[in-house]
Protein backbone atom coordinates (compact mmCIF):
# COMPACT_ATOMS: atom_id res chain seq x y z
CA UNK A 1 0.00 0.00 0.00
CA UNK A 2 1.53 3.56 -0.61
CA UNK A 3 -0.83 5.60 0.65
CA UNK A 4 -1.75 5.47 4.45
CA UNK A 5 -5.93 6.33 3.39
CA UNK A 6 -6.08 3.74 1.08
CA UNK A 7 -6.81 1.74 4.20
CA UNK A 8 -10.15 2.84 3.97
CA UNK A 9 -10.46 0.49 1.18
CA UNK A 10 -9.78 -2.75 3.18
CA UNK A 11 -13.09 -1.48 5.25
CA UNK A 12 -15.30 -1.42 2.10
CA UNK A 13 -14.59 -4.46 1.05
CA UNK A 14 -15.25 -6.16 4.15
CA UNK A 15 -19.09 -4.66 4.48
CA UNK A 16 -19.03 -6.19 0.62
CA UNK A 17 -18.09 -9.15 1.54
CA UNK A 18 -20.56 -9.45 4.54
CA UNK A 19 -23.43 -8.42 2.58
CA UNK A 20 -22.36 -10.46 -0.49
CA UNK A 21 -22.93 -13.57 1.43
CA UNK A 22 -25.75 -12.79 2.92
CA UNK A 23 -27.03 -12.05 -0.81
CA UNK A 24 -26.23 -15.91 -1.57
CA UNK A 25 -28.18 -17.03 1.67
CA UNK A 26 -31.09 -15.10 0.18
CA UNK A 27 -30.52 -16.44 -3.23
CA UNK A 28 -30.39 -20.35 -2.06
CA UNK A 29 -33.58 -19.63 -0.03
CA UNK A 30 -35.58 -17.95 -2.94
CA UNK A 31 -34.55 -21.07 -5.13
CA UNK A 32 -35.31 -23.95 -2.31
CA UNK A 33 -38.96 -22.31 -2.72
CA UNK A 34 -39.44 -22.96 -6.24
CA UNK A 35 -38.93 -26.65 -4.93
CA UNK A 36 -41.35 -26.38 -2.14
CA UNK A 37 -42.91 -27.32 0.77
CA UNK A 38 -42.21 -23.65 1.42
CA UNK A 39 -42.79 -23.63 5.43
CA UNK A 40 -41.73 -19.32 5.48
CA UNK A 41 -44.71 -18.92 3.04
CA UNK A 42 -46.11 -16.42 5.30
CA UNK A 43 -43.17 -15.42 7.07
CA UNK A 44 -40.62 -14.62 4.27
CA UNK A 45 -42.53 -15.05 1.13
CA UNK A 46 -40.63 -15.40 -2.36
CA UNK A 47 -41.44 -11.95 -3.37
CA UNK A 48 -39.71 -11.06 -0.57
CA UNK A 49 -36.62 -13.09 -0.24
CA UNK A 50 -35.66 -12.31 -3.96
CA UNK A 51 -36.59 -8.33 -3.10
CA UNK A 52 -34.06 -8.56 -0.02
CA UNK A 53 -31.41 -11.24 -2.76
CA UNK A 54 -31.53 -8.11 -5.68
CA UNK A 55 -31.24 -5.24 -3.35
CA UNK A 56 -28.07 -6.82 -1.42
CA UNK A 57 -26.49 -7.20 -5.03
CA UNK A 58 -26.72 -4.01 -5.76
CA UNK A 59 -25.78 -2.50 -2.41
CA UNK A 60 -22.76 -5.15 -2.06
CA UNK A 61 -21.51 -4.30 -5.45
CA UNK A 62 -21.76 -0.55 -5.10
CA UNK A 63 -19.89 -0.77 -1.94
CA UNK A 64 -17.02 -2.77 -3.63
CA UNK A 65 -17.13 0.20 -6.57
CA UNK A 66 -16.38 2.80 -3.74
CA UNK A 67 -14.08 0.74 -1.52
CA UNK A 68 -12.37 0.15 -4.90
CA UNK A 69 -12.82 3.58 -6.05
CA UNK A 70 -10.78 4.85 -2.45
CA UNK A 71 -8.28 2.49 -3.34
CA UNK A 72 -7.74 3.34 -6.90
CA UNK A 73 -7.64 6.85 -6.44
CA UNK A 74 -4.62 8.07 -4.01
CA UNK A 75 -2.38 5.57 -6.15
CA UNK A 76 -3.17 7.22 -9.38
CA UNK A 77 -3.21 11.01 -8.66
CA UNK A 78 -0.22 10.29 -5.83
CA UNK A 79 -1.84 11.26 -3.13
CA UNK A 80 -3.59 10.77 0.63
CA UNK A 81 -7.35 10.84 0.68
CA UNK A 82 -9.14 14.10 0.94
CA UNK A 83 -10.56 13.14 3.76
CA UNK A 84 -10.45 9.81 5.84
CA UNK A 85 -13.14 10.70 8.38
CA UNK A 86 -15.79 11.86 5.68
CA UNK A 87 -14.99 8.06 3.80
CA UNK A 88 -15.70 6.47 7.03
CA UNK A 89 -18.91 8.58 7.67
CA UNK A 90 -20.06 7.60 4.50
CA UNK A 91 -19.46 4.10 4.61
CA UNK A 92 -21.67 4.29 8.37
CA UNK A 93 -24.63 6.03 6.70
CA UNK A 94 -24.40 3.73 3.56
CA UNK A 95 -24.75 0.35 5.76
CA UNK A 96 -27.29 1.72 8.40
CA UNK A 97 -29.45 2.76 4.72
CA UNK A 98 -28.48 -0.86 3.24
CA UNK A 99 -29.50 -2.37 6.56
CA UNK A 100 -32.57 -0.75 7.54
CA UNK A 101 -33.98 -0.98 4.13
CA UNK A 102 -33.67 -4.86 4.21
CA UNK A 103 -35.26 -4.98 7.90
CA UNK A 104 -37.59 -2.93 6.68
CA UNK A 105 -38.81 -5.25 3.32
CA UNK A 106 -39.21 -7.80 5.99
CA UNK A 107 -42.24 -5.57 7.19
CA UNK A 108 -43.01 -5.04 3.97
CA UNK A 109 -41.69 -1.30 3.99
CA UNK A 110 -41.10 -0.85 0.15
CA UNK A 111 -42.39 0.76 -3.23
CA UNK A 112 -42.25 -2.64 -5.23
CA UNK A 113 -40.58 -1.01 -8.12
CA UNK A 114 -38.01 -3.53 -9.46
CA UNK A 115 -34.25 -3.23 -7.69
CA UNK A 116 -35.61 0.06 -6.77
CA UNK A 117 -37.85 -0.63 -3.64
CA UNK A 118 -35.93 1.30 -1.72
CA UNK A 119 -38.36 3.21 0.58
CA UNK A 120 -37.95 7.29 0.01
CA UNK A 121 -36.13 8.14 3.24
CA UNK A 122 -33.69 5.00 1.72
CA UNK A 123 -33.22 6.69 -1.43
CA UNK A 124 -31.89 10.20 0.10
CA UNK A 125 -29.68 8.58 2.14
CA UNK A 126 -28.95 7.28 -1.31
CA UNK A 127 -28.16 10.44 -3.17
CA UNK A 128 -26.50 11.98 -0.19
CA UNK A 129 -23.92 9.03 0.16
CA UNK A 130 -23.38 9.74 -3.61
CA UNK A 131 -22.75 12.92 -2.93
CA UNK A 132 -20.57 13.07 -0.07
CA UNK A 133 -18.30 9.80 -1.74
CA UNK A 134 -18.37 12.17 -4.77
CA UNK A 135 -17.22 15.32 -2.98
CA UNK A 136 -14.10 13.11 -1.55
CA UNK A 137 -13.01 11.89 -4.37
CA UNK A 138 -13.25 14.82 -6.34
CA UNK A 139 -11.51 16.70 -4.00
CA UNK A 140 -8.78 14.21 -3.75
CA UNK A 141 -8.13 14.11 -7.14
CA UNK A 142 -8.40 18.36 -7.24
CA UNK A 143 -6.12 18.66 -4.91
CA UNK A 144 -3.50 16.45 -6.55
CA UNK A 145 -3.65 18.51 -9.63
CA UNK A 146 -2.86 14.73 -11.41
CA UNK A 147 -6.11 13.55 -13.24
CA UNK A 148 -5.41 10.00 -15.50
CA UNK A 149 -7.63 8.95 -18.02
CA UNK A 150 -8.73 5.81 -15.97
CA UNK A 151 -9.81 8.52 -13.30
CA UNK A 152 -11.59 10.41 -15.95
CA UNK A 153 -13.95 7.24 -17.33
CA UNK A 154 -14.46 6.13 -13.66
CA UNK A 155 -15.96 9.10 -12.66
CA UNK A 156 -17.58 9.12 -15.80
CA UNK A 157 -19.25 5.92 -14.86
CA UNK A 158 -19.60 7.07 -10.85
CA UNK A 159 -21.23 10.63 -11.32
CA UNK A 160 -23.27 8.68 -14.30
CA UNK A 161 -24.74 6.33 -11.73
CA UNK A 162 -25.48 9.05 -8.93
CA UNK A 163 -27.37 11.18 -12.11
CA UNK A 164 -29.36 8.31 -13.53
CA UNK A 165 -30.89 7.48 -10.05
CA UNK A 166 -32.57 10.70 -10.15
CA UNK A 167 -35.51 9.39 -12.03
CA UNK A 168 -35.90 6.86 -9.40
CA UNK A 169 -37.22 9.46 -6.51
CA UNK A 170 -40.30 10.36 -8.87
CA UNK A 171 -43.10 8.60 -7.86
CA UNK A 172 -45.45 7.94 -11.04
CA UNK A 173 -48.88 6.99 -10.98
CA UNK A 174 -49.23 5.95 -14.60
CA UNK A 175 -47.69 2.02 -14.04
CA UNK A 176 -46.33 2.58 -18.44
CA UNK A 177 -44.64 6.06 -17.55
CA UNK A 178 -42.82 4.28 -14.11
CA UNK A 179 -41.81 1.60 -16.03
CA UNK A 180 -40.40 3.83 -18.75
CA UNK A 181 -38.16 5.63 -16.19
CA UNK A 182 -37.40 2.55 -14.66
CA UNK A 183 -35.28 1.86 -17.01
CA UNK A 184 -33.22 5.05 -17.03
CA UNK A 185 -32.01 3.95 -13.93
CA UNK A 186 -31.84 0.21 -14.32
CA UNK A 187 -30.57 -0.11 -18.00
CA UNK A 188 -28.17 2.69 -18.09
CA UNK A 189 -26.96 1.85 -15.38
CA UNK A 190 -25.91 -1.79 -16.09
CA UNK A 191 -25.65 -1.34 -19.79
CA UNK A 192 -24.08 2.02 -19.18
CA UNK A 193 -22.70 4.09 -16.70
CA UNK A 194 -21.09 0.82 -14.99
CA UNK A 195 -19.63 -0.67 -17.74
CA UNK A 196 -17.17 2.61 -17.38
CA UNK A 197 -16.35 1.80 -13.82
CA UNK A 198 -16.34 -1.46 -14.86
CA UNK A 199 -13.86 -0.74 -18.00
CA UNK A 200 -11.34 1.90 -15.95
CA UNK A 201 -11.29 -0.51 -12.84
CA UNK A 202 -9.81 -3.09 -15.92
CA UNK A 203 -7.52 -0.60 -17.13
CA UNK A 204 -6.16 0.02 -13.94
CA UNK A 205 -5.75 -3.39 -13.30
CA UNK A 206 -4.13 -4.28 -16.42
CA UNK A 207 -1.53 -1.51 -16.60
CA UNK A 208 -0.29 -2.79 -13.25
CA UNK A 209 -1.16 -6.66 -13.80
CA UNK A 210 0.22 -6.80 -17.41
CA UNK A 211 2.71 -4.19 -17.37
CA UNK A 212 1.23 -2.95 -20.45
CA UNK A 213 1.45 1.08 -21.75
CA UNK A 214 -0.97 2.90 -20.21
CA UNK A 215 -1.22 5.49 -23.37
CA UNK A 216 -1.97 2.07 -25.27
CA UNK A 217 -4.38 0.43 -22.58
CA UNK A 218 -6.40 4.25 -22.24
CA UNK A 219 -6.95 4.70 -25.91
CA UNK A 220 -9.02 1.69 -25.56
CA UNK A 221 -10.99 3.24 -23.01
CA UNK A 222 -11.96 5.85 -24.92
CA UNK A 223 -13.14 3.32 -27.59
CA UNK A 224 -15.45 1.65 -25.22
CA UNK A 225 -16.97 4.82 -23.68
CA UNK A 226 -17.60 5.71 -27.29
CA UNK A 227 -19.41 2.17 -27.96
CA UNK A 228 -21.41 2.24 -24.90
CA UNK A 229 -22.80 5.46 -25.75
CA UNK A 230 -23.96 4.54 -29.03
CA UNK A 231 -25.35 1.54 -28.36
CA UNK A 232 -26.10 1.12 -24.65
CA UNK A 233 -28.58 4.75 -24.49
CA UNK A 234 -30.86 3.77 -27.61
CA UNK A 235 -30.77 0.31 -26.27
CA UNK A 236 -33.13 1.24 -23.56
CA UNK A 237 -35.67 0.69 -25.96
CA UNK A 238 -35.13 -3.44 -25.45
CA UNK A 239 -37.17 -2.31 -22.62
CA UNK A 240 -39.77 -0.75 -24.57
CA UNK A 241 -41.49 -3.29 -26.47
CA UNK A 242 -44.21 -4.39 -24.24
CA UNK A 243 -44.78 -1.83 -21.72
CA UNK A 244 -47.78 0.58 -23.47
CA UNK A 245 -45.34 2.48 -25.69
CA UNK A 246 -45.48 3.01 -29.47
CA UNK A 247 -44.57 0.59 -31.73
CA UNK A 248 -41.43 2.86 -33.32
CA UNK A 249 -39.19 1.50 -30.21
CA UNK A 250 -39.66 -2.31 -31.40
CA UNK A 251 -37.09 -1.26 -33.84
CA UNK A 252 -34.61 1.02 -32.35
CA UNK A 253 -34.76 -1.29 -29.72
CA UNK A 254 -33.78 -4.06 -31.43
CA UNK A 255 -31.15 -2.43 -33.61
CA UNK A 256 -29.43 -0.78 -30.72
CA UNK A 257 -29.27 -3.59 -28.22
CA UNK A 258 -27.70 -5.64 -30.56
CA UNK A 259 -24.74 -3.43 -31.04
CA UNK A 260 -24.03 -3.05 -27.68
CA UNK A 261 -21.99 -6.48 -27.51
CA UNK A 262 -19.38 -4.76 -29.61
CA UNK A 263 -18.10 -3.00 -26.66
CA UNK A 264 -18.26 -6.36 -24.51
CA UNK A 265 -16.12 -7.75 -27.40
CA UNK A 266 -13.87 -4.35 -27.17
CA UNK A 267 -13.16 -5.19 -23.84
CA UNK A 268 -12.49 -8.77 -23.41
CA UNK A 269 -10.04 -8.49 -26.55
CA UNK A 270 -8.48 -5.60 -24.94
CA UNK A 271 -7.95 -7.98 -21.79
CA UNK A 272 -6.67 -10.69 -23.92
CA UNK A 273 -4.35 -8.63 -26.27
CA UNK A 274 -2.45 -6.79 -22.80
CA UNK A 275 -2.25 -10.26 -20.98
CA UNK A 276 -0.58 -11.75 -24.21
CA UNK A 277 2.12 -9.21 -24.81
CA UNK A 278 3.13 -9.24 -21.00
CA UNK A 279 2.68 -13.04 -20.85
CA UNK A 280 1.09 -13.11 -17.10
CA UNK A 281 4.33 -12.22 -15.84
CA UNK A 282 2.55 -10.23 -12.45
CA UNK A 283 2.82 -12.54 -9.14
CA UNK A 284 -0.26 -12.07 -8.21
CA UNK A 285 -1.96 -14.81 -10.82
CA UNK A 286 -5.13 -15.25 -8.97
CA UNK A 287 -5.88 -11.37 -9.47
CA UNK A 288 -5.05 -12.18 -13.27
CA UNK A 289 -7.60 -14.63 -12.86
CA UNK A 290 -10.17 -12.74 -11.65
CA UNK A 291 -9.34 -9.97 -14.00
CA UNK A 292 -9.73 -12.27 -17.26
CA UNK A 293 -12.66 -13.77 -15.86
CA UNK A 294 -14.27 -11.16 -15.70
CA UNK A 295 -13.63 -9.84 -19.01
CA UNK A 296 -14.48 -13.31 -20.98
CA UNK A 297 -17.40 -13.52 -18.76
CA UNK A 298 -18.82 -10.27 -19.13
CA UNK A 299 -18.93 -11.39 -23.30
CA UNK A 300 -20.78 -14.84 -22.45
CA UNK A 301 -23.40 -13.60 -19.83
CA UNK A 302 -24.00 -9.69 -21.20
CA UNK A 303 -22.86 -10.35 -24.88
CA UNK A 304 -23.65 -13.16 -25.91
CA UNK A 305 -26.94 -14.42 -23.73
CA UNK A 306 -28.28 -10.25 -23.97
CA UNK A 307 -28.43 -10.77 -27.52
CA UNK A 308 -30.14 -13.92 -27.30
CA UNK A 309 -32.94 -12.27 -26.12
CA UNK A 310 -33.09 -8.63 -27.29
CA UNK A 311 -34.53 -8.99 -30.65
CA UNK A 312 -38.50 -8.19 -30.55
CA UNK A 313 -39.29 -12.00 -32.18
CA UNK A 314 -37.70 -13.85 -29.35
CA UNK A 315 -38.56 -10.81 -26.36
CA UNK A 316 -41.82 -11.32 -27.40
CA UNK A 317 -41.93 -14.93 -26.08
CA UNK A 318 -39.07 -14.75 -23.08
CA UNK A 319 -39.83 -11.43 -21.83
CA UNK A 320 -39.86 -11.66 -18.12
CA UNK A 321 -39.49 -15.02 -18.07
CA UNK A 322 -36.61 -17.14 -16.45
CA UNK A 323 -34.76 -16.67 -19.70
CA UNK A 324 -34.60 -13.13 -18.17
CA UNK A 325 -33.26 -14.75 -14.46
CA UNK A 326 -30.31 -16.66 -16.62
CA UNK A 327 -28.93 -13.05 -18.28
CA UNK A 328 -29.02 -11.12 -15.20
CA UNK A 329 -27.06 -13.81 -13.27
CA UNK A 330 -24.44 -14.69 -16.22
CA UNK A 331 -24.19 -11.05 -16.69
CA UNK A 332 -24.12 -9.40 -13.41
CA UNK A 333 -21.75 -11.98 -11.84
CA UNK A 334 -19.18 -11.33 -15.22
CA UNK A 335 -19.66 -7.47 -15.21
CA UNK A 336 -19.66 -6.04 -11.70
CA UNK A 337 -19.05 -9.17 -8.94
CA UNK A 338 -16.02 -10.49 -10.97
CA UNK A 339 -14.53 -6.75 -11.51
CA UNK A 340 -14.99 -6.54 -7.84
CA UNK A 341 -13.48 -9.61 -6.71
CA UNK A 342 -10.55 -8.91 -9.16
CA UNK A 343 -9.89 -5.31 -7.11
CA UNK A 344 -10.15 -6.98 -3.84
CA UNK A 345 -8.23 -9.83 -4.81
CA UNK A 346 -4.74 -7.38 -6.27
CA UNK A 347 -5.54 -4.92 -3.25
CA UNK A 348 -5.34 -7.49 -0.59
CA UNK A 349 -1.97 -8.46 -0.15
CA UNK A 350 -0.79 -4.74 -0.03
CA UNK A 351 -3.45 -4.91 3.46
CA UNK A 352 -2.14 -7.81 5.05
CA UNK A 353 1.30 -8.36 5.54
CA UNK A 354 0.99 -12.36 5.78
CA UNK A 355 -1.08 -13.06 2.39
CA UNK A 356 0.86 -14.09 -0.14
CA UNK A 357 0.60 -12.50 -3.56
CA UNK A 358 0.29 -15.00 -5.88
CA UNK A 359 -3.07 -15.81 -3.93
CA UNK A 360 -3.64 -19.61 -2.04
CA UNK A 361 -5.01 -22.44 -2.96
CA UNK A 362 -8.22 -21.60 -1.17
CA UNK A 363 -8.62 -18.55 -3.06
CA UNK A 364 -8.09 -20.38 -6.56
CA UNK A 365 -10.51 -22.91 -5.28
CA UNK A 366 -12.42 -20.21 -4.84
CA UNK A 367 -12.47 -19.00 -8.19
CA UNK A 368 -13.11 -21.72 -9.98
CA UNK A 369 -16.35 -23.14 -7.60
CA UNK A 370 -17.57 -19.89 -8.45
CA UNK A 371 -16.83 -20.08 -12.31
CA UNK A 372 -18.54 -23.18 -11.83
CA UNK A 373 -20.59 -23.10 -9.98
CA UNK A 374 -22.20 -19.78 -11.76
CA UNK A 375 -22.14 -21.45 -15.00
CA UNK A 376 -23.99 -24.19 -14.09
CA UNK A 377 -26.68 -21.72 -12.85
CA UNK A 378 -27.06 -20.01 -15.79
CA UNK A 379 -27.34 -23.21 -17.62
CA UNK A 380 -30.13 -24.09 -15.13
CA UNK A 381 -31.75 -21.21 -15.43
CA UNK A 382 -31.42 -21.55 -19.38
CA UNK A 383 -32.98 -25.45 -19.84
CA UNK A 384 -36.10 -23.90 -17.26
CA UNK A 385 -36.33 -20.48 -18.91
CA UNK A 386 -36.95 -22.84 -22.76
CA UNK A 387 -38.68 -25.49 -21.12
CA UNK A 388 -41.40 -22.43 -19.43
CA UNK A 389 -41.37 -20.24 -22.46
CA UNK A 390 -42.50 -23.27 -24.54
CA UNK A 391 -45.02 -24.66 -21.95
CA UNK A 392 -46.69 -21.44 -21.20
CA UNK A 393 -46.21 -19.22 -23.73
CA UNK A 394 -46.67 -21.11 -26.64
CA UNK A 395 -48.83 -24.12 -25.25
CA UNK A 396 -50.72 -21.98 -22.98
CA UNK A 397 -50.11 -23.67 -19.83
CA UNK A 398 -50.85 -22.08 -16.34
CA UNK A 399 -48.04 -20.55 -14.98
CA UNK A 400 -47.99 -22.83 -12.00
CA UNK A 401 -48.61 -26.06 -13.60
CA UNK A 402 -45.71 -24.81 -15.89
CA UNK A 403 -43.24 -24.51 -12.33
CA UNK A 404 -44.71 -27.80 -11.63
CA UNK A 405 -43.21 -29.63 -14.51
CA UNK A 406 -39.91 -27.72 -15.31
CA UNK A 407 -39.09 -29.45 -11.64
CA UNK A 408 -35.77 -30.92 -12.35
CA UNK A 409 -33.88 -27.67 -13.28
CA UNK A 410 -34.87 -25.93 -9.88
CA UNK A 411 -33.54 -28.61 -8.52
CA UNK A 412 -30.39 -28.58 -11.10
CA UNK A 413 -30.41 -24.73 -9.82
CA UNK A 414 -30.17 -25.23 -6.10
CA UNK A 415 -27.09 -28.10 -7.00
CA UNK A 416 -25.08 -25.61 -8.84
CA UNK A 417 -26.22 -22.52 -6.57
CA UNK A 418 -24.82 -24.69 -3.83
CA UNK A 419 -21.65 -25.06 -5.83
CA UNK A 420 -21.16 -21.70 -6.01
CA UNK A 421 -22.13 -20.61 -2.33
CA UNK A 422 -19.35 -22.72 -1.49
CA UNK A 423 -17.02 -20.82 -3.44
CA UNK A 424 -18.43 -17.45 -2.41
CA UNK A 425 -17.84 -18.81 1.52
CA UNK A 426 -13.79 -19.96 0.37
CA UNK A 427 -13.41 -16.34 -0.85
CA UNK A 428 -15.22 -14.48 2.12
CA UNK A 429 -13.46 -17.06 4.39
CA UNK A 430 -9.64 -16.29 2.33
CA UNK A 431 -10.18 -12.48 3.11
CA UNK A 432 -10.89 -12.55 6.35
CA UNK A 433 -8.53 -15.22 7.79
CA UNK A 434 -5.75 -12.62 7.29
CA UNK A 435 -5.68 -9.51 10.29
CA UNK A 436 -4.83 -6.22 7.70
CA UNK A 437 -1.98 -4.44 8.59
CA UNK A 438 -1.70 -1.26 7.10
CA UNK A 439 2.02 -0.25 6.45
CA UNK A 440 2.38 2.39 3.76
CA UNK A 441 5.91 1.31 1.64
CA UNK A 442 7.13 2.96 -1.04
CA UNK A 443 6.50 1.82 -5.10
CA UNK A 444 10.61 1.15 -5.28
CA UNK A 445 10.10 -1.25 -2.06
CA UNK A 446 7.02 -2.70 -3.82
CA UNK A 447 8.61 -3.48 -7.00
CA UNK A 448 11.29 -5.18 -5.54
CA UNK A 449 9.36 -7.30 -3.34
CA UNK A 450 7.49 -8.16 -6.83
CA UNK A 451 10.99 -8.72 -8.02
CA UNK A 452 11.89 -11.52 -5.18
CA UNK A 453 8.44 -13.09 -5.60
CA UNK A 454 9.03 -13.39 -9.50
CA UNK A 455 12.43 -15.15 -9.29
CA UNK A 456 11.19 -17.44 -6.25
CA UNK A 457 8.74 -18.67 -8.49
CA UNK A 458 9.32 -22.23 -9.83
CA UNK A 459 10.84 -22.27 -13.41
CA UNK A 460 7.80 -24.07 -15.45
CA UNK A 461 5.42 -21.56 -13.85
C1 LIG B 1 -23.10 -6.03 -17.92
C2 LIG B 1 -24.10 -5.91 -18.61
C3 LIG B 1 -25.49 -6.38 -18.29
C4 LIG B 1 -26.10 -6.69 -17.09
C5 LIG B 1 -25.50 -6.65 -15.70
C6 LIG B 1 -27.46 -7.06 -17.40
C7 LIG B 1 -28.41 -7.44 -16.45
C8 LIG B 1 -29.75 -7.57 -16.70
C9 LIG B 1 -30.79 -7.76 -15.72
C10 LIG B 1 -30.56 -7.83 -14.20
C11 LIG B 1 -31.98 -7.83 -16.36
C12 LIG B 1 -33.36 -7.98 -15.71
C13 LIG B 1 -33.85 -6.62 -15.40
C14 LIG B 1 -35.25 -6.54 -14.89
O1 LIG B 1 -36.14 -7.26 -15.39
O2 LIG B 1 -35.47 -5.72 -14.00
C15 LIG B 1 -31.71 -7.67 -17.78
C16 LIG B 1 -32.67 -7.68 -18.77
C17 LIG B 1 -32.36 -7.68 -20.12
N1 LIG B 1 -31.11 -7.61 -20.70
FE1 LIG B 1 -29.38 -7.32 -19.73
N2 LIG B 1 -27.64 -6.99 -18.76
C18 LIG B 1 -26.46 -6.58 -19.34
C19 LIG B 1 -26.22 -6.40 -20.67
C20 LIG B 1 -27.10 -6.71 -21.69
C21 LIG B 1 -26.81 -6.65 -23.10
C22 LIG B 1 -25.47 -6.24 -23.70
C23 LIG B 1 -27.96 -7.01 -23.76
C24 LIG B 1 -28.25 -7.15 -25.23
C25 LIG B 1 -27.40 -7.32 -26.15
C26 LIG B 1 -28.97 -7.27 -22.75
C27 LIG B 1 -30.27 -7.64 -23.00
C28 LIG B 1 -31.27 -7.69 -22.06
C29 LIG B 1 -32.70 -7.81 -22.36
C30 LIG B 1 -33.31 -7.91 -23.74
C31 LIG B 1 -33.37 -7.80 -21.14
C32 LIG B 1 -34.89 -7.86 -20.93
C33 LIG B 1 -35.37 -9.24 -20.67
C34 LIG B 1 -36.87 -9.29 -20.55
O3 LIG B 1 -37.53 -8.78 -21.46
O4 LIG B 1 -37.39 -9.85 -19.60
N3 LIG B 1 -28.41 -7.09 -21.50
N4 LIG B 1 -30.34 -7.54 -17.97
C1 LIG C 1 -26.41 -19.47 -4.85
C2 LIG C 1 -26.48 -18.49 -5.65
C3 LIG C 1 -27.76 -17.87 -6.16
C4 LIG C 1 -29.02 -18.39 -6.25
C5 LIG C 1 -29.49 -19.78 -5.86
C6 LIG C 1 -29.87 -17.38 -6.83
C7 LIG C 1 -31.23 -17.51 -7.06
C8 LIG C 1 -32.06 -16.55 -7.54
C9 LIG C 1 -33.48 -16.68 -7.73
C10 LIG C 1 -34.27 -17.94 -7.43
C11 LIG C 1 -33.95 -15.53 -8.24
C12 LIG C 1 -35.38 -15.21 -8.62
C13 LIG C 1 -35.62 -15.33 -10.10
C14 LIG C 1 -37.08 -15.15 -10.41
O1 LIG C 1 -37.55 -14.01 -10.42
O2 LIG C 1 -37.79 -16.16 -10.61
C15 LIG C 1 -32.83 -14.65 -8.39
C16 LIG C 1 -32.89 -13.38 -8.93
C17 LIG C 1 -31.79 -12.62 -9.22
N1 LIG C 1 -30.47 -12.88 -8.81
FE1 LIG C 1 -29.82 -14.55 -7.93
N2 LIG C 1 -29.12 -16.28 -7.10
C18 LIG C 1 -27.82 -16.54 -6.71
C19 LIG C 1 -26.73 -15.72 -6.83
C20 LIG C 1 -26.77 -14.51 -7.49
C21 LIG C 1 -25.60 -13.73 -7.82
C22 LIG C 1 -24.15 -14.06 -7.49
C23 LIG C 1 -26.05 -12.65 -8.50
C24 LIG C 1 -25.25 -11.56 -9.12
C25 LIG C 1 -24.33 -11.78 -9.91
C26 LIG C 1 -27.50 -12.74 -8.60
C27 LIG C 1 -28.30 -11.83 -9.23
C28 LIG C 1 -29.66 -11.91 -9.36
C29 LIG C 1 -30.46 -10.99 -10.12
C30 LIG C 1 -29.95 -9.78 -10.90
C31 LIG C 1 -31.80 -11.42 -10.02
C32 LIG C 1 -33.03 -10.80 -10.70
C33 LIG C 1 -33.13 -11.53 -12.02
C34 LIG C 1 -34.32 -11.17 -12.84
O3 LIG C 1 -34.78 -10.04 -12.76
O4 LIG C 1 -34.81 -12.01 -13.62
N3 LIG C 1 -27.89 -13.87 -7.96
N4 LIG C 1 -31.68 -15.28 -7.95
FE1 LIG D 1 -31.12 -3.46 -20.97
Amino acid sequence: MRYRSQQVAYWYFAVAMALFGLQIAFGLLSAAKYLGPDPLLYILPFDVTKMIHTNLLIVWVLTGFMGATYWLVPEESQTELHSVKLAYVQLILWVAMGLTAVIGYLFRFGTGNKLLEQPLPHKLVIVAVMLLFLYNVGMTIWKSRRFTTTEGVLLLGLGGAAVLFLPALLPFDNYTVSIFYRWWTIHLWVEGVWEMVQGSFLAYLLIRLSGADREVMEKWLYVIVGLVFIAGILGTAHHYYWVGVPQYWLPIGGFFSALEPLALVGMAMYAYFAMRRSGLAHPNTLAIHWTIGSAVFTLFGAGLLGLAHTWPSVNKWTHGTLITAMHGHAAFFGAYVMIVLAMITYAMPAMSRHRPERGTSVGYFAFWLQMAGMFGMTISFATAGIAQVYLERILGLGFLDTQLKIQVHFLMLIITGSVFAVGVALFIYDFFRHAPTFDAISEADAEAARARSRAARPAAA
